[in-house]
């Protein structure tokens, strides 16, 4: 189904007119998923959104970010990193004089092109990983550099997926602020359920999205769907535990080669149809 790619139009649909004025430039669609803990199926759901995609829309350009440093995405896509955008942080450090001291956006305006070889083309995609950082007081760091790479690439694509890491932290540092599409992924639990509306309330202040909302995943069965309250969040999806998932996780193979009656794939389209992406 055709939708208007422009999240101008999007938003003007979604009837958000009060950030029309935010959305005048062209940018792409960007789709990114976050959650409290790790280990919901944040970046199977990535990918498999980034398969869905690249299926749908053929012609259009397509990137894929994973942006958590305990790395993940580039595992369910089966994509060979040689080069992650930390590698291309310490290069350009190494290199500049005074990198070390110079800040995110000053550093790329010296890096433009090596990070364009940090852009790993696939078979209907491109992806990059943020990579991983060896000290933890490099976190925060990357992350502003992570959000200049965003927004100096985003400009060539027409669709971008971020995997992004567990917690608030991303969404707090604003590299998650231009995202037009939240989807915010938890189990049934109580505390899941209460934890979505807290990011919700966060990324209300720091995210321009058009749309957000709750993906259910790992479900035991739908009878314990309806017992989940997520205040005035919509439900997106429920999806239940998938074999072909779990398979295909053993195996080490890519989830481009879910069949599309495998729950996983069944259910992040319902997700991406019930927000008029597909
Ligand atoms: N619906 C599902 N059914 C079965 N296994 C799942 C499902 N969703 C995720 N998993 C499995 O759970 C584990 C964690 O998923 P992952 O996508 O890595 O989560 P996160 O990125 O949130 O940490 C992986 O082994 C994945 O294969
Ligand atoms: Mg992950």
């Amino acid at each position: 189904m055709l939708f208007p790619l422009w999240h101008e139009t999007a938003g003007k649909l979604a009837g958000n007119n009060h950030k029309k004025e935010m959305h005048m430039k062209k940018e792409p669609l960007f789709i990114a998923f976050a959650s409290q803990k790790g280990g919901v199926g944040k970046t199977s759901l990535a990918g498999v959104i980034v398969k869905l995609l690249v299926e749908a829309y053929p012609d259009k350009k397509i990137l894929a970010i994973d942006a958590d440093p305990a790395v993940g995405l580039s595992t369910v896509l089966n994509v060979e990193v040689d080069k992650t955008i930390d590698d291309i942080r310490k290069e350009v450090i190494k290199n500049v004089e005074g990198g070390d001291t110079k800040t995110a956006v000053e550093l790329l305006g010296e890096a433009k092109y090596e990070i364009m070889d940090a852009v790993v083309e696939q078979d209907g995609y491109a992806f990059i990983a943020i990579g991983r950082p060896e000290t933890a007081g490099c976190y925060c760091k990357i992350n502003s550099y992570l959000k200049e790479v965003i927004t100096m690439l985003s400009d060539k694509f027409d669709y971008v997926v971020i995997d992004g890491e567990a917690g608030i932290e991303q969404i707090n540092r604003r590299v998650m602020e231009k995202v037009t599409h939240l989807l915010l992924v938890t189990d049934a639990s109580k505390k899941g359920c209460q934890v979505v509306q807290t990011i919700k309330k966060v990324a209300d202040e720091l995210v321009m999205y058009d749309r957000i909302g709750v993906i259910a995943n790992r479900i035991p069965d739908m009878d314990v769907a309806k017992l989940m309250d997520i205040g005035d969040l919509e439900l997106l999806s429920v999806i239940q535990s998938d074999l072909k998932l779990a398979q295909a996780d053993v195996l080490g193979e890519n989830v481009f080669n879910l069949p599309d009656d495998a729950i996983i794939v069944e259910g992040a389209k319902k997700a991406l149809v019930n927000m008029g992406i597909l």
